[in-house]
């Protein structure tokens, strides 16, 4: 009788430990999927996005003992997107990001991403750590309200679009420890410490 209890226990134990190791919550896949067609790019080698553990996917890591998606690695993923030969940026919309409640790190490198749609929901990703930015046509972080990204440490916004006139509403970033401004069209540099206050 001992023994068959502790075999029982021995199986659930597998049981419950394989299925934590499954990791990927299915909200999260969802939104993955939802996120999918803007990066189409990102299933060109390794595992594509679509069926099993979304923790496995192309770009995508995983909390080890959450499950929770981490850190999502989207750079260089989306197409050109051309209308009678004349190149169209693209609008990302922020709330897709908003179901990964323990997002630290996001790279959204490369996209030919012209501005943001809900970008005020920016400081709703409350984990950001990392934001990479760089290397697209982006203009303008412009938001209703100013932006509190309290967690955010890296912000990359280089080689981008950004002039002084439009370079963003009043941004607080308590601890912030790099940004990288290299390579737009901005002129003065007290002006864009004005825009970002670093320190509360
Ligand atoms: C942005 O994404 C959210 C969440 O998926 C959606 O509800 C909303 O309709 C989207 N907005 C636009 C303008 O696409
Ligand atoms: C900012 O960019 C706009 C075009 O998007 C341009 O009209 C304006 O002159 C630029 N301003 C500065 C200060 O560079
Ligand atoms: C850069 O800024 C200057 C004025 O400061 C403006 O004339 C020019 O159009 C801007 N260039 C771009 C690519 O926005």
């Amino acid at each position: 009788m001992e023994y068959w209890k502790l075999v029982w226990v021995f199986v659930l134990a597998f049981l419950f430990g394989g299925y934590q190791s499954e990791g990927c919550w299915e909200i999260e896949k969802a939104a993955l999927l939802q996120l999918k067609p803007f990066f189409p790019l990102i299933n060109d080698e390794g595992i594509s996005w679509g069926k099993g553990n979304c923790c496995r996917w192309n770009g995508v890591e995983c909390s080890t003992s959450t499950g929770r998606v981490t850190r999502l690695f989207l750079e260089d993923s989306s197409v050109e997107v051309y209308n009678k030969d004349i190149y169209q940026g693209w609008y990302l919309n922020i709330s897709l990001f908003l179901p990964f409640e323990e997002l630290k790190s996001l790279n959204l490198e490369g996209n030919n991403i012209v501005g943001f749609i809900h970008n005020q929901e920016l400081d709703n990703l409350k984990n950001l750590k990392e934001l990479y930015l760089n290397d697209n046509k982006i203009e303008s972080l412009q938001s209703k309200r100013e932006l509190r990204l309290t967690k955010l440490e890296v912000l990359d916004l280089s080689y981008n679009n950004f002039n002084s006139s439009k370079f963003s509403s009043l941004a607080v970033l308590p601890h912030l420890k790099s940004l990288n401004i290299e390579s737009n069209n901005l002129t003065e540099w007290s002006y864009i410490q004005g825009k970002f206050k670093c320190f509360e």
